[in-house]
C-alpha cells in the first residue's frame, strides 16, 4: 500500500475583535522573534511551576507518536528548521503545542508510546497523526487516546506509590492541563468519501459527542482544566486544493474551498456550544475554547502582512505552482522538492504549517484574544 493518507490538523473560528491594528500585528512579530530567541519574562510572564500537560489529537499536535506507535517513517526535511533532524513531527520545526509548552517553560511533550529515552514528568502526548474521533475503538481514535491516558495515569500513580520519582502522582493529574485538538480528520475523511456538504455537516454532532465523552472521561478521572482548540480552515490546505475537484463558485476570495471551510465553521460553532454546555454542567472545571480557525484564516488571507506570501503553496512537495502538492510525491518521499530555509511559507507539506506559521499562530493563541473565556495559558501554572 502506498503512504496512508496521513492526517491533517485542527482548529477553528469565532472572534470578537476583528479590528486588529497593524500595531498588534507588529507585536505578534515581536513575540515571534522572542520565541525564536530567548523568552524574556517581561513578555511572557512568569511560571514557577508549569502545569503538567496531557495532549490529545491528530498530526497538528503529534510530537512523534505515529512514528513511535506504528514505526511509520516521517523523513527529513521534516524537522530541518529547529530540530535539525526528523522527530516525527509533521513540520519543518515546532508545532503549536511545542510553543505553548515553551511559553510556560516546560519541556516538549514526549509521545506516550515512545519507549526510547522518554520522560513523562511534564505530561504526555497521546496525539497521533491521522487520528479522528470516529470510527471509535480503532487506533488511535480519540477514545483510544483517552483509554491510553487512563492506563498511563493508573500505572503512573502505582509507580509513584512504590517510590518512583520519575512519574506523575495523583496531584499532578488533578492539577494537569488537558489539551484537545481534534476534528480535522473527521471532516476531511467525510469529504474524501465524496459525501456532500449537507452529509458532512450531518455527521458533525456525532463527532462533537465524542469530544464530549473525552472531556467527561477525563473529568471522571479528576481532570478539571481543559484547553480545546477548534479546527482550522480545511479548505485552504494545498493538499485539498490540489486534489479536490472544485467548482469555481466554491472558491472564496483567497482561493480556499468555501464548502470545506463552511463545514469547519459549523463544527467550530458546535464545539463552542459544547464547551459552554460542559462549563455549565461542571462548575468546578475550567474549559477554554480557542478559535484557531480565525487565527489561521487571517494568516492566509492577510499573509503579506505577516511577511508571508503564496499561503496556498506548500514549501515541501512537488509540482510547482499553484499548490506544489502532488499526492504521489509528498514531502520526504523520493522526488520531493523543498523551498529555501529562509523562504517564508505558511504551508510546510500541503497539510501542515511551517514552524514560522506555527509560532505566529501560537503567539496569537497566547494573546487570549481568541479564547473563550479569555484565560491565559499561564493561568494554569501552579
Ligand atoms: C469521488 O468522486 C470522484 C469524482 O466524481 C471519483 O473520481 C472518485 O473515485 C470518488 N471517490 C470515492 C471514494 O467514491
Ligand atoms: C485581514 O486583516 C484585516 C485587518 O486586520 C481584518 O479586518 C480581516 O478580518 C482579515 N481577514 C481575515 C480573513 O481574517
Ligand atoms: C514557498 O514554496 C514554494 C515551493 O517550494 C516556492 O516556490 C515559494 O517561493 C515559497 N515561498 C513563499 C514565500 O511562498
Amino acid at each position: 500500500m502506498a503512504s496512508p493518507p496521513l492526517c491533517s490538523f485542527c482548529h477553528g473560528r469565532f472572534t470578537f475583535s476583528s479590528s486588529k491594528t497593524i500595531h498588534e500585528d507588529l507585536l505578534y512579530l515581536l513575540l515571534l522573534s522572542t520565541f525564536l530567541g530567548s523568552l524574556p519574562n517581561s513578555v511572557l510572564g512568569e511560571c514557577k511551576n508549569p502545569p503538567v500537560i496531557f495532549n490529545f489529537g491528530d498530526s497538528n499536535s503529534d510530537t512523534g507518536g505515529l512514528v513511535a506507535g506504528l514505526g511509520y517513517s516521517i523523513n527529513f526535511p521534516n524537522g530541518r528548521t529547529f530540530f535539525r533532524r526528523s522527530t516525527g513531527r509533521l513540520s519543518d520545526g515546532r508545532l503549536i503545542i511545542d510553543f505553548l509548552c515553551q511559553s510556560v517553560y516546560t519541556t516538549f511533550l514526549s509521545p506516550y508510546l515512545d519507549s526510547m529515552g522518554s520522560t513523562f514528568l511534564n505530561g504526555a502526548n497521546f496525539a497521533i497523526a491521522g487520528s479522528s474521533t470516529l470510527p471509535k475503538n480503532v487506533p488511535f481514535s480519540l477514545n483510544i487516546q483517552v483509554m491510553q491516558f487512563v492506563h498511563f495515569k493508573d500505572r503512573s500513580i502505582q509507580l509513584v506509590a512504590a517510590g518512583s520519582l520519575h512519574f506523575i502522582g495523583d496531584a499532578g493529574f488533578r492539577n494537569g492541563l488537558y489539551v484537545i485538538d481534534i476534528g480535522q480528520n473527521d471532516l476531511a475523511d467525510s469529504f474524501a468519501k465524496n459525501l456532500s456538504y449537507k452529509e458532512v455537516v450531518k455527521k458533525i454532532p456525532s463527532v462533537i459527542l465524542e469530544i464530549k465523552y473525552a472531556v467527561e472521561d477525563i473529568y471522571a478521572q479528576g481532570g478539571r482544566k481543559f484547553w480545546v482548540h477548534n479546527t482550522g480552515p480545511l479548505g485552504c490546505l494545498p493538499q485539498k486544493l490540489s486534489t479536490v475537484q472544485k467548482a469555481p463558485d466554491d472558491l472564496d476570495p483567497y482561493g480556499c474551498i468555501s464548502s470545506y471551510n463552511d463545514a469547519a465553521r459549523v463544527f467550530n460553532e458546535a464545539l463552542l456550544l459544547l464547551c459552554e454546555e460542559l462549563r455549565y454542567e461542571k462548575k468546578d472545571a475550567t474549559i477554554v475554547y480557542v478559535d484557531v480557525y480565525t487565527i489561521k484564516y487571517d494568516l492566509i488571507a492577510n499573509s503579506t502582512k505577516y511577511g508571508f506570501s503564496s499561503p496556498l503553496m506548500a514549501c515541501c512537495g512537488f509540482g510547482g505552482p499553484p499548490y506544489n502538492y502532488d499526492v504521489r510525491v509528498t514531502c520526504g518521499h523520493p522526488g520531493y522538492q523543498v523551498c529555501d530555509e529562509d523562504s517564508k511559507n505558511v504551508s510546510w507539506d500541503g497539510i501542515h504549517y511551517t514552524e514560522a506559521a506555527n509560532s505566529i499562530i501560537a503567539s496569537k493563541i497566547l494573546s487570549t484574544d481568541y479564547s473563550t473565556p479569555r484565560i491565559a495559558f499561564d493561568y494554569f501554572c501552579n
